[in-house]
Parts: C-alpha cells; structure tokens; sequence
C-alpha cells in the first residue's frame, strides 16, 4: 500500500489548495465567512467560531465534513441553512445570497427534532401541509417517502414506538418531503449502535443515488466522511476554518459497502488524521479509532 504525502496540497490526486473564489458551478459557496459569538460570557470581544471559511459545494455533490468536536461544524451549517448570520462573508445558493431558512435547504439534526404527537406519516407530511398541498398529495408524498427510507410499517407509529435508527429515518424521510434541492446534516447519525449506523450509510448513501440531491454531511467519524463523500473538507480549531479539501477516489463506484473494506480507505484515514494533529487540535476520540 502507498502511503499518502506528508502535509497538505502536496499530492494533487488527493489534496486540493482551497480557491477563495467562486466556481460556476457551485450550488454552494461560502466566502470568506466568520462568526464571532458576543457575550459569551468567557471572553471579552467575542469568541471567533469561524474564521475566514471559504468552501465551494457542487451541485448534487455529497460533500463530507469531519473535524474536532467545537471546530464550528454545526455553526458553519447552520449559516448556510440560513439559522444563524455570519459576521463577515457572504454564503450564496445558485449564485443567491442566503439571508434566511428556505424550503430549498434541508436540515437533518442528530436530536431528529421530531413531534412526539404525530405519527410517523403525521411527522414526515407535515412540511407539505405547511405549504398549503392537498391533504391527499401530501399523504402520497409521506408515503412515498416512508417507503424510501424502510418504515413502511411504521406508518401510524408514534415517535416513542421507534427505535433511535428508525426515528432517524423519520428525520431524513421528514427533510426528503420538502423536496429540498439541498440537504444539510448535522451528525445525523451520531447518536446510533454502529450497526444500525452502517446500515444507514448505506440508506443515505442510496437516496443521495436517486434523488441527486446536494448534500453536506457533518460528521465526526472519519470513515464515515470518506466512505460517504465524493469530497471531505478537514476543518480545525476554534476558530473554525477549512484545513484541506480532498478528492474521495474509492473502488467500488458509490457502494458504501465496497469502499468500507478498500485499504485506501486506511490511507486518506491517517491522512486526515495527520492533517488534525498538525493543526494542534485535541483528539478525544482517538482511542476510537477514527471518530475526532
Ligand atoms: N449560540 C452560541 N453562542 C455562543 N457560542 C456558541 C454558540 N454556538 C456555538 N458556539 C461556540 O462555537 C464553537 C463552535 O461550536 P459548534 O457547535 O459549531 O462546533 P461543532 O464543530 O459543531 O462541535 P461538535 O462536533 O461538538 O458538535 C464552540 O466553541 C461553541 O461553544
Ligand atoms: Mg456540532
């Protein structure tokens, strides 16, 4: 096995420098994006979540991003579904900038957000209801999503019926009826046994194949970024910033079960593990081999 190169950018194949400047064909683009949280409480002035974060997402790409817990994943996507306002910088949609929630961005949270007194259909047709469809198409649209994530059977369960795995898929089902052309993820799968969690990956992994959505993954398992990922963006600190975009290049087309078992998997695995230490940030995980 070739080992990767020691520091970022040397190895074109794998490791891309970051291009402040948006492409064309960006769906997403952040430039040059801070966030300073006031009144904190721990420090005078603020304290810098983000600095200078630029990051260009394709269209219908699924992109990864892995990085230290507090390094400003969340708050990063949470700028660009539009929950929270950057400090400084712009992030734009489609070449628009963004200025608040759309129904064109989904976000899946690990918390799933669910509303324990609605059922299964109830919860994942509610986003159509609000926008004022049909009570029959928003049935067939809750439908056709619970089929797509498995729950089929599940259709008059309550939250509190499910298992964590399957509430999961409530969430994502839920996020999928919005038909959003973007789907933003906040460690949807944290929170599950590392069996159901495969499971899972493979589930998104099938749904971003069929319905093309673009997609930013948050996560703090490294496998799972690479696995997943057409790219991975390696983020460090506080404050938060984008260390390395690299190029996910796995056998096995977009099968996750092929490219879980791919030694090169190992190879960007270290690389990205590399990647955090020499930017000095507290690995917690480590004894878990790949989770930061
Ligand atoms: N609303 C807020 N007010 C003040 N500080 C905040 C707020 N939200 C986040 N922060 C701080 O910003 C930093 C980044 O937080 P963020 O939640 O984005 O990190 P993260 O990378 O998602 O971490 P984790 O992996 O643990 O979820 C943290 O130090 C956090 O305490
Ligand atoms: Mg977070």
């Amino acid at each position: 096995m070739t080992s990767l190169p020691e520091g970022p950018y040397t190895n074109p194949a794998i490791a891309r420098p970051l291009d402040p400047s948006a492409t064309p064909s960006s769906k997403i683009s952040c430039r040059r994006l801070a966030k300073v949280f006031e009144n904190v409480g721990r420090t005078r002035g603020g304290f810098a979540a983000l600095s200078d974060v630029n990051l260009e997402v394709r269209e219908a790409e699924f992109l990864s991003i892995v990085g230290p817990s507090g390094c400003g994943k969340s708050t990063l996507l949470n700028i660009v579904g539009g929950h929270v306002r950057p400090t400084a910088g712009v992030v734009t949609v489609d070449g628009q900038p963004v200025s608040g929630p759309s129904k064109r961005v989904g976000m899946v949270f690990q918390s799933f957000g669910l509303f324990p007194w609605r059922t299964v259909a109830g919860n994942v047709e509610f986003g159509p209801r609000v926008a004022g469809l049909p009570v029959d198409e928003c049935r067939e649209i809750s439908i056709r999503y619970i089929r797509l994530v498995g729950l089929e059977r599940f259709v008059h369960a309550y939250p509190k019926q499910l298992s964590g795995g399957m509430k999961q898929r409530v969430a994502l089902a839920r996020a999928l009826a919005n038909d959003p052309e973007i789907l933003l993820m906040d460690e949807p799968l944290g929170s599950l046994d590392a069996q159901t969690r495969e499971t899972l990956q493979d589930e998104v992994a099938r749904i971003w194949a069929d319905t093309r959505k673009t997609i930013v993954f948050v996560t703090h398992n490294i496998d799972e970024a690479v696995v997943l990922g057409d790219r991975v963006a390696v983020m460090t600190g506080p404050p938060g910033r984008v260390i390395e975009l690299i190029e996910v290049d796995l056998p096995g087309a977009r099968e996750p079960a092929a490219r879980r078992y791919s030694p090169r998997l190992l190879e960007y695995k270290s690389h990205i593990w590399d990647l955090i230490r020499r930017a000095g940030a507290t690995l917690p995980g480590a004894a878990y081999g790949g989770v930061v």
